[in-house]
């Protein structure tokens, strides 16, 4: 994977250590969990697991996860992934998450814009994602982003949940 900078930020490999700035940053907040597909960790050791499973992902030559930390502190404070793709078809969905404590800074926005530069710059011709109906937050950084909406549709709530919750769709094409 390729590292990114941006202005404020360095988009890197997650590795060994992560985490506790992981769940320090986002992993154990309920107020960041409840808008995403993951349950919010109880222990640490939950955030070792997830970690250890991105780690063999990368190993085994998953490239599109990002560790964002700010210039100058090489601490996790979000992370941006591909959660899904259609190599044939050329497209992506992204999914992304930051700690409460730097929302509405402008971060995610500058982290989207640089990765979706990056997946087109991978050959991907579309990159999409979606968000909670009512995650205005997320709504804003895709528009934001050049992202325009797509379309509504829905979603697992949860992983392993068989409940589904309505999203809407945004895509970005080049
Ligand atoms: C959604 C999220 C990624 C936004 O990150 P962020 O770094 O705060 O976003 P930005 O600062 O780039 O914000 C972009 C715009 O959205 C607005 N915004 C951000 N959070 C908002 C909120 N909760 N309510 C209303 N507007 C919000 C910002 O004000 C900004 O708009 P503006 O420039 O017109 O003021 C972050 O809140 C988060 O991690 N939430 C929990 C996980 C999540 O929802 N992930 C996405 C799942 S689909």
């Amino acid at each position: 994977m390729e590292i990114i900078e941006t202005e404020r930020l360095i988009l890197r490999p997650f590795r060994q250590g992560d985490q506790q700035a992981m769940f320090d940053s986002w992993t154990s907040d309920e107020q960041v969990a409840k808008w995403c597909r993951w349950y919010t960790h109880k222990d640490i050791s939950d955030t070792e697991a997830l970690l250890e499973m991105y780690l063999n992902e990368a190993e085994n030559g998953f490239p599109y996860r990002w560790a964002i930390t700010l210039k100058g502190a090489d601490k996790p404070i979000g992370c941006i992934d591909v959660v899904g793709m259609d190599e044939k078809e050329s497209f992506c969905e992204i999914g992304y998450v930051i700690s409460r404590k730097l929302w509405g800074k402008g971060l995610m926005t500058e982290t989207v814009r640089a990765v979706t530069e990056e997946l087109f710059r991978c050959g991907f011709k579309k990159v999409i994602a979606a968000c909670k109906t009512d995650n205005i937050g997320s709504r804003r950084v895709m528009e934001k982003s050049g992202m325009t909406f797509a379309a509504e549709g829905v979603y697992q709530e949860k992983f392993g949940s068989d409940k589904t919750i309505p999203v809407f769709y945004y895509e970005i094409k080049r």
